[in-house]
């Protein structure tokens, strides 16, 4: 490890707890600070975790500069924090543009100031909802799934590439990613420092303080567990609706090859996710969560599709495969029973 002081941002969320638990795990001697504000409903119950585990705790607001006047040199952040909701925003564009957009910035200009090298984590959702849903889809008894005879750039039926088209429409959540993605590209060529970008599809995984609107893997699990009903929204309300599923330490494993060669991928963008093999639908996700929990709840279905929503998301990780011999170890059911291990053993009712 290259690197002597870590600073990861949103540190106290899903993704940024359990990756500075990680690295703080595999790289003892690595300082790790995780700034939150601690916002994301949930957030809160990871802090026992990173003290357990020697990860620094900085209550903090990336929408605010002074709170990223650290007092200590950072030389590698990792951009977790975010209003990461498709939903959010709606009501209320200005909170998710100062959080998605300003705090990126405030992050950049920290990166710009210490010389700090930078993994940005993106989304899939820079890529928009009609492009997407414009895709012919076929039903299975099970899922939707897109019909094979199709020549769309940037798409084959392993999933959506890199060169997917980006015009048109992507919710505030997607827009305010791609336009820190644009800033970062531009911190990059003119101020020395370096950096990747993750477009990941959905993460899953324990400590992740799920919601209808986002997590919604984990929601699906915490609901069986402690009984409570769910809806299937949209899309002829069946639960046809489709994603890849990442476990977030596979999400680790990436980021950690990315971290230690960092000069060579250097402004590199990446679709990353479960990809075809680990996708499922929410109809298959409640079967799988019966089985694992052995609980049957009530599904009630709402007909109505909300805006922005895509019926099948799938990540074409060739592009990483490929550049950094890294791919997904876990498949869904594996990911789905390590959250059902961590909920059993863990005082998450409070939560719900
Ligand atoms: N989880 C997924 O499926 C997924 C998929 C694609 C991309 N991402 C991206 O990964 C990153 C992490 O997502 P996550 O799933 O861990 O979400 P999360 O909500 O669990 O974590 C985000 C954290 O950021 C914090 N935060 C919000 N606003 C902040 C602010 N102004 N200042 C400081 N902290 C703030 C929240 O309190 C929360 O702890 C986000 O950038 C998200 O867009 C996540």
């Amino acid at each position: 490890m290259k690197y002597n002081t870590l600073l990861i941002t949103g540190g106290a969320g899903f993704i940024g707890s359990n990756l500075a638990v990680n690295f703080k795990r595999k790289y003892p001697k690595l300082k790790v600070y995780a700034l939150d504000n601690l916002k994301r409903r949930g957030a809160e119950l990871n802090l026992p975790r990173l003290k357990e585990n020697d990860v620094n705790f900085i209550h903090g607001d990336i929408r605010n500069p002074e709170d990223l006047v650290l007092g200590f040199d950072v030389d590698l952040m990792i951009e977790c924090s975010a209003e990461p909701s498709v939903m959010a925003g709606l009501d209320n564009p200005l909170y998710i543009i100062n959080t998605n957009l300003t705090g990126t910035v405030n992050c950049l200009e920290l990166c710009r100031k210490q010389k700090a090298d930078i993994i940005f984590l993106s989304t899939s959702r820079v890529y928009p909802y009609k492009a997407i849903n414009k895709i012919k889809t076929i039903e299975t008894d099970t899922r939707f799934a897109w019909s094979p005879d199709q020549h769309i750039p940037g798409w084959s039926e392993e999933g959506i590439n890199e060169d997917f088209t980006i015009k048109g429409p992507k919710t505030l959540y997607g827009a305010t990613k791609l336009s820190s993605e644009l800033l970062l590209q531009e911190y990059i060529a003119n101020y020395g420092i370096k950096g990747v970008i993750n477009r990941c599809g959905v993460i899953g995984g324990p400590w992740q303080f799920g919601k209808i609107d986002q997590g919604i893997f984990t929601y699906w699990m915490l609901a069986h567990y402690f009984k409570k009903p769910l809806k299937y929204i949209g899309f002829g309300a069946r639960g046809k609706q489709v994603r890849d599923l990442l476990h977030v330490d596979d999400l680790f494993i990436l980021i950690d090859i990315q971290v230690s060669g960092l000069s060579g991928i250097n402004g590199n963008i990446y679709n990353v996710g479960g990809g075809k093999e680990a996708s499922l639908s929410l109809y298959e996700a409640t079967r799988l969560c019966r089985e694992i929990t052995g609980n049957k709840i009530k599904i009630s279905g709402d007909l109505e599709t909300r805006k922005g929503d895509i019926s099948i998301y799938l990540s074409d990780n060739s592009k990483v495969a490929q550049e950094l011999k890294w791919k997904p170890k876990r498949n869904v059911k594996s990911v789905l029973s390590d959250i059902f291990t961590w909920v059993r053993n863990n005082d998450c009712h409070a939560f719900l």
